[in-house]
Formats: C-alpha cells, structure tokens, sequence
C-alpha cells in the first residue's frame, strides 16, 4: 500500500499535486477539506458545523476530523493506497492517522512537505479566492489559516522527520517540475 501524507501550507499546492498523483500512481484520494466543503453545499449539520470553524480560519475539532477520515479511508475497498491532503494537521490528528493505519496493518510511506513562501501563499490565494469565490481565501481568513497552520500543523514537520517519511519539496516553481520531483520522492520510497 502507498499511502502518501501531502502536506504544506495553505496554497502551497496540496490539490493541485494530488490530482497529479491520484492519475499517476493510481491511489484514492482525500482531501478533507473537499469532504467538508461537499459537506457545507449540501447543507448538512456537519456542513454547518464545519462552515463556522472554516470561515474563521479556524480548525475543526480533532474528534470530529479523525472519525471523518476513518470514515472515508473505510469507504475505499481494494485500495492501492491514498493520499491524505489536508490531513493531519495536528499532533493529535498525526497520531490517530498511524494508529488507524497500523490497526489495518498498513503505515505513511511517505509524507511529502511543499515549502512555499508566505508571500507567494498570500498571492496564490488571493487570486484563487477573486476567480473561484471560494469563501475562506480572502486576506483576513487568510492570514488566520497561516497562523494556525504555523502554531498547530507546521509541528507535524518534526513529528514525521522522527517517524523517517519526512521529504522536502521545493514548492515554488512550475507545476510540472516540482511534480517531477513528488515522483522521485515516492518512487524512492
Ligand atoms: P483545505 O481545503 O485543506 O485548505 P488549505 O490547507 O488551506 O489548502 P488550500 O486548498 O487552500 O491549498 P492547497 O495547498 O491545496 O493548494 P492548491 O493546490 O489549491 O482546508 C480548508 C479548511 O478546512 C481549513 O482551514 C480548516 O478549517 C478545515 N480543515 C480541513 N482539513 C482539516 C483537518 N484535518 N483538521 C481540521 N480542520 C480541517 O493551490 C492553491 C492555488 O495556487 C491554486 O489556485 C493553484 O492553481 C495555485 N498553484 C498551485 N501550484 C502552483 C504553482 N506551482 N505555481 C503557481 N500557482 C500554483
């Protein structure tokens, strides 16, 4: 099984790359939070709970995320593996997601770190919010996420340097090149 932890910043090419993975490598993909927008269009009560947390730039509880994961990755049957985009962004999350792993006998092969810097973020954004509409990339929210990111998810960096999945990748640059380099980190694993 490859399972692949895509991890970065807001706007640091999460989706974007995984798109590309999903087709090359053939593995399922989760992004959390697509699941949880499909959510909020649907009108669902996790859809309202989610909104109030993502408008905020804020993360949803732990408790809540780790039981949707579960959920989705049980959804998958016959899997070649996944890619988790936007999952885990905490300790705890990290946690949940290796003993989820290790009860069905499987581990991250590899968790891949897009490294972008904070302006080029703000950029990307910025204009991915003016074209899409999307309601959490305006400048406010924005600088919300990469507060949180920066106190709760960029400690995942060391947590998996520990666990010996950790890659840098270099996020700045075109897509196809820093895809060519996700393909060197995860034929290599
Ligand atoms: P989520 O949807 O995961 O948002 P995010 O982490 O903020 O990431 P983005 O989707 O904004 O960016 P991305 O890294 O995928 O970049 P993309 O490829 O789109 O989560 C949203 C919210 O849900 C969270 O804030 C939180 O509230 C909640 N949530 C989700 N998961 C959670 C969890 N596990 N726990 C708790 N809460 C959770 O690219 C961005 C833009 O840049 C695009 O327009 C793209 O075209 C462009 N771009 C990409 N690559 C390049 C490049 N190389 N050069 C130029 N432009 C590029």
């Amino acid at each position: 099984m490859l399972n692949v932890v895509i991890f970065g910043a807001p706007g640091s090419g999460k989706g974007t790359q995984s798109e590309r993975i999903v087709e090359k490598f053939g593995i399922n993909h989760i992004s959390t939070g697509d699941v949880l927008r499909a959510e909020i269009k649907n009108g669902t009560e996790l859809g309202k709970t989610a909104k109030g947390y993502i408008d905020q730039g804020q993360l949803i509880p732990d408790e809540l995320m780790i039981d949707i994961l579960a959920s989705v990755f049980d959804s998958f049957k016959d899997s070649k593996g996944v890619i988790f985009d936007g999952f885990p962004r905490t300790i705890a999350q990290a946690g949940a997601l290796k003993q989820m792993l290790a009860d069905r006998g499987q581990a991250v092969s590899v968790m891949l770190d897009l490294d972008v810097p904070e302006e080029e973020l703000m950029t990307r954004l910025i204009k991915r919010g003016q074209e899409s509409g999307r309601a959490d990339d305006n400048e406010e929210t924005i600088k919300k996420r990469l507060l949180v990111y920066h106190s709760q998810t960029a400690p995942l960096i060391d947590w998996y340097k520990n666990e010996g999945v950790y890659k840098h990748i270099q996020g700045l640059g075109t897509m196809d090149g820093i895809f060519a380099d996700i393909c060197k980190a995860i034929e290599n694993v």
